[in-house]
């Protein structure tokens, strides 16, 4: 009696210890899917949507606020199928129904595009959202082809608050290989980044933008760690020792995390965690355990891709789980600051570095240079702004004929 008495004592203080870490630090994670449930459920129409009393997703008001999550990058995602189609508005329209989210729940959500302090006259950080009890809403894209090769798209998606870009989904972009070559499903095309994606990744370290290596193959990881001058992240992905999925961190990248002070945000899909349809709470905290392991706790943080996927972990059903999974890392003796450092820490201080390399180029022109036509040439884009023998080959016949005349033309008044 006593014995079952002790037990659940013992239970008790390690979640009252979870919860009471929890209202020091906001719980910062990196990735969910709510906003792409928003699309598929109700085609983005807000006013047909009750997150106080929706119950088929893992993330709801009851749930959050019985989670704690103190910040959420909300993924901005679209299908790779959209890709050469109407990716960019589609992105557009998920960047749009995240604000319309924080505008509908403003007792709950606070739109946030920053670590700490005044921005642009407007308190819009995280730090302000988690003192006055809301949830920071920050936004993610989640896959390059949804900036269609340009980096004016990237800079426009900027200034409507987006701030990580995941290079790639699970497809190829015109400068970007993504996961999939690493595992033989997809052809290498560009032997990681071309030198556009090199150019872009220069830009998002120039803007602020925070460069997401979840999604991409090993050697972008690496290209991208020998370029940026500010850390990166992987805003959901596990330890790949642990599970040997493509998706998840070798442990030599997690070394190389360490060294440029960025973030692994640990992701809790079944398939990722354990390579296996079945996964529970405690199997999420082997790859805490590992990554501390073999990097420490100053690069882990929570990416748990809730309503992005399937097949969740048993006891980490839906966003309102996490303190028990706090509590599990507590228990495996994990001390106050690492949790802390998991928990929201890290991301703020990478968020922070970000930003002061950003502050650092405030003189650096934004690079206007475009990505060269023909390695964007496609049916559905035009090739206004390229010099015209760029896209002759591209444009109908009749154009083709227009050019001759005016080619003719020209040298016709260039001999006289
Ligand atoms: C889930 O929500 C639907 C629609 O609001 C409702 O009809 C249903 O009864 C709810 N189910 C449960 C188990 O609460
Ligand atoms: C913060 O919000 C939660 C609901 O998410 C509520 O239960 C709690 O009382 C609030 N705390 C304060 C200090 O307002
Ligand atoms: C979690 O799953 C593992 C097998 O991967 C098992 O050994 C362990 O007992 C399970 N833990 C709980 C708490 O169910
Ligand atoms: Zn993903």
């Amino acid at each position: 009696m006593s014995c079952v008495f002790t037990l659940i004592a013992a239970q008790d203080t390690l979640i009252d210890r979870a919860v009471r870490l929890m209202s020091e630090t906001p719980l910062i994670d990196g990735h969910n899917d709510l906003p792409w449930q928003l699309r598929k459920q109700f085609n983005n129409q807000l006013k047909n949507v009750d997150l106080y009393k929706i119950n088929n997703t893992h993330t709801s008001i009851p749930k959050i606020q019985k989670g704690r999550l103190g910040a959420q990058f909300w993924s901005a995602y679209v299908p790779c199928d959209t890709q050469y189609k109407d990716a960019v508005r589609q992105t557009l329209e998920q960047i749009d129904v995240i604000h319309r989210m924080c505008q509908k729940y403003p007792e709950v959500f606070m739109f946030a595009t920053s670590s700490q302090g005044l921005i642009f006259l407007h308190h819009i950080d995280i730090m302000e959202a988690f003192n006055q009890n809301k949830t920071a809403s920050l936004i993610g894209v989640e896959g390059g082809h949804s900036i269609d090769s340009s980096l004016g798209t990237l800079r426009t998606m900027y200034h409507l608050g987006v701030r990580y870009l995941t290079l790639t989904h699970s497809c190829n972009t015109p400068w970007a290989d993504n996961w999939r070559v690493d595992s033989g499903s997809d052809p290498s095309e560009h032997d990681g980044l071309s030198p556009f994606g090199k150019q872009l990744i220069v830009e998002m370290n120039r803007l602020g933008m925070l460069i997401d290596l979840a999604h991409v193959p090993v050697k972008v990881m690496n290209q991208v760690l020998d370029m940026s001058q500010a850390p990166v992240i992987f805003s959901h992905s596990s330890a790949y020792t642990v599970c040997n999925h493509k998706r998840n961190v070798p442990d030599d990248i997690l070394m190389r995390v360490k060294e440029k002070q960025g973030i692994v945000m640990v992701n809790f899909y079944n398939d990722y965690v354990t390579c296996s349809k079945t996964a529970n709470l405690s199997n999420v905290a082997d790859h805490f355990d590992h990554i501390k392991k073999v990097a420490g706790h100053t690069i882990i943080g929570f990416g748990g891709d809730y309503d992005g996927v399937t097949r969740v972990p048993q006891g980490l059903e839906d966003v309102s789980k996490v303190p028990d999974l706090v509590a599990e890392l507590l228990r495996r003796g994990w001390t106050d600051e690492e949790v802390k450092a998991a928990l929201g820490d890290n991301l703020l201080r990478v968020l922070k570095e970000v930003e002061k390399v950003r502050d650092n180029q405030s003189r650096t022109p934004p690079d206007d240079v475009p990505i060269p036509y023909d390695e964007v040439e496609n049916s559905c884009r035009t090739s206004y702004g390229y010099p015209e023998s760029s896209s002759a080959a591209a444009v109908q016949p009749l154009c083709s004929l227009a050019l001759l005349l005016t080619l003719a033309l020209h040298s016709l008044i260039t001999a006289w």
